[in-house]
């Protein structure tokens, strides 16, 4: 096989913010991983596959990885990654046998990746080779700038002449350079791309580029040019975004479910009738814990007692949810002493009665939770909250709050509770 893709997939997903490695974050009811992997194992050339993981989990990306590639498990390999993407880059680049002739690199974060993507990549990297190879067929050995350095050249020289391709799309955004919060001019969009991935070179040129690398850079064209290589771009896809934070979580969950629904573009059905739900929750203060409520972490606050993270929001949100699709309760469908929910964010949760609902065939149309206690006041950071929700949920979630005058439980400061509504319909 002479093609080859790394898929790096080991990084913590910081910016996501769910405490779950961020290609193991399921998008629309699967996993990021296995929607990142699943066009690799439809392309017409065969193709092997690395995916490079967190260290701590490759014993699950192996079966991510075994369920999606089916046969073609045969030609896959799981690695260890690294502590920044140039390692994991690295461990990757540093198993695939020396017959590879093409290698792209892509990041499991951009999972909704068109095949076309990849084959429009490898066919670019290859017309280069084969370029470079009749290039040097009517060229004395070592005459002639660069022509043909790519393939056979020494392990400790640059990569100067041979080409690298990324997809790349237009800039649309008015973009201004800045100093400090003072704009100080518009820079010419009509010179800027922004790059995607998978970014494709030849195997052994991009390994001597990571070889030689000095400084870690955000890409690999980045280090490929730093090595003296040329990068070319080829047109990227809108899908090709990468998901970083929960905004783009949820952007990914909305062009998933739309274009899973039935009809052309539509995920609810709208002349199905709607369904409602509700959901209530109340956990007592245990200042000992983590305050995090409404998938939003408050530091210094006195946090929730409770099997999971006790965040009492969430899972409103998620019995409202289960109970408009007539799926019972958070209790009896998650278990509230199972270990595996132990300490678990509130957001496993709502996603996964998103999940079991989108396999009921029931998609949410909107969601409303009030929060009702003393604190933490959520005002100042109900935009945030709902922004969060309404990414695990995959449509609007409206937040609101209210104390109870002093009354009861929560006006004595004892707990906090939250009642929530669903509203779903019918795929
Ligand atoms: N990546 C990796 N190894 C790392 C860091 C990142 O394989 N040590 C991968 C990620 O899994 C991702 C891609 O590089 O597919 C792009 O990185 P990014 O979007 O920054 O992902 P994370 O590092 O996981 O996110 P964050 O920076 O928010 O923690
Ligand atoms: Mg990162």
């Amino acid at each position: 096989m002479d093609r080859a893709v790394v898929v790096v997939a080991a990084g913590s997903g910081t910016r996501l913010g769910i405490g779950t490695a961020k290609a193991f974050v399921p998008v629309a009811g699967q996993l990021m991983l296995a929607r990142a992997l699943a066009p690799l194992f439809t392309l017409a050339s065969p193709t092997l596959v690395v995916v490079v993981a967190p260290s701590a989990l490759l014993e699950d990306c192996r079966q991510v990885v075994a369920s999606v590639a089916g046969a073609a498990v045969a030609y896959t390999a799981v690695v260890p990654g690294g502590t920044d993407r140039h390692g994991s880059v690295q461990a990757g680049l540093a198993v695939l046998p020396d017959s590879v002739t093409s290698v792209l690199v892509h990041d499991a974060a951009r999972c909704l990746t068109p095949a076309a993507q990849f084959a429009r990549v490898f066919d670019a990297v290859a017309g280069a080779l084969d370029a470079g190879a009749l290039d040097a067929g009517s060229l004395d050995a070592g005459a002639g700038a660069g022509a043909g350095a790519g393939a056979g050249a020494g392990v400790d020289v640059d990569v100067g002449g041979v080409v690298g391709f990324v997809p790349a799309l237009p800039v649309t955004d008015t973009i201004k350079r800045v100093s400090g919060d003072v704009v100080v001019e518009t820079v010419d969009r009509a010179a800027l791309v922004g790059v995607q991935t998978p970014q494709g070179f030849p195997l052994d040129a991009l390994r001597r580029a990571y070889a030689l690398s000095a400084q870690s850079e955000t890409d690999d064209a980045g280090v490929f040019q730093a090595a003296g290589g040329t990068v070319r771009f080829v047109p990227g896809d809108a899908d090709a975004f990468k998901i970083t934070t929960p905004w783009d979580l949820g952007r990914a969950e909305s062009i998933v479910r739309s274009r899973s629904g039935s009809g052309a573009g539509g995920a609810a059905d709208p002349a199905a009738p709607v369904r409602f739900g509700l959901g209530v929750d109340v956990h007592a203060f245990d200042a000992e814990s983590p305050c995090r409520v409404g998938l939003l972490d408050f530091p210094g606050e006195p946090g929730l007692s409770g099997h999971s993270d006790g965040d009492a929001v969430a899972h409103a949100v998620c019995d409202a949810l289960l109970s408009a699709g007539g799926l019972g309760d958070i209790g009896g469908t998650f278990g509230t002493s199972d270990p595996a929910y132990a300490g678990a964010a509130g957001d496993v949760f709502v996603r996964g009665a998103v999940g079991l609902l989108a396999d009921a065939g029931l998609v949410p149309v909107s969601v409303t939770v009030q929060v009702i206690g003393n604190r933490p006041r959520i005002g100042a950071r109900r935009a945030e909250m709902q922004d969060a929700l309404s990414a695990a949920v995959g449509a609007p979630v409206a937040v609101s709050g209210t104390t109870t005058d002093g009354l009861g439980f929560t006006g004595r400061g004892e707990g906090l509770a939250a009642i929530a509504t669903a509203v779903i319909r019918p795929v």
